[in-house]
């Protein structure tokens, strides 16, 4: 481990870094746990901010493409409307949707985007690999 660019990343890229980390450990819980409970509930409702968080950062996040929004936007893309999405269907009781896009959240968007951040040039590449 080479931790020395994590600390100094600004501020903002840490706080993403640190809220995408809980929001992994959150949802393995959460997915493992009874679902409908009120633990359930307030989990979600945690996650959800969390996730809020980790994609509002990341609008500011833009040190990959010169300043401009990159690909890895796609996954702010893809939360800004399944987040909303989730919520909505389980208000109007459709669980399997629910379900499914909270599973397309955190696979599809918590999971990738995590494994992308290890690509060569980015910074969790330096801090686990060096260079
Ligand atoms: C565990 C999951 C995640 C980790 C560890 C992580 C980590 C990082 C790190 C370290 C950066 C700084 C850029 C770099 O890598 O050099 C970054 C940028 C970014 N992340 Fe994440 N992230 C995660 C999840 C997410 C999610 C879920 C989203 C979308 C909602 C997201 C969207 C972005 C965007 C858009 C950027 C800016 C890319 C750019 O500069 O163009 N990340 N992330």
């Amino acid at each position: 481990m080479f931790p020395e660019p994590l600390f100094q990343a600004p501020l903002l890229t840490q706080i993403h870094i640190v809220c995408a980390i809980l929001a992994i450990v959150l949802g393995a819980v959460q997915f493992l746990k009874r679902k409908g409970t009120s633990w359930h509930k307030r989990i979600g409702w945690a996650w959800v901010a969390i996730m809020v968080v980790v994609a509002g950062t990341s609008l500011f996040m833009r040190d990959l493409n010169e300043g401009q929004l990159s690909i890895t936007h796609a996954f702010t893309i893809l939360t800004v409307f399944a987040l909303p999405g989730a919520i909505y269907a389980i208000r109007k009781g459709a669980i399997l949707q629910h379900r499914a896009l909270m599973m397309m959240l955190y696979i599809g968007g918590l999971t990738i985007a995590a494994v992308f951040t290890l690509m060569p040039g980015r910074l969790l590449h330096k801090v686990l690999f060096g260079g």
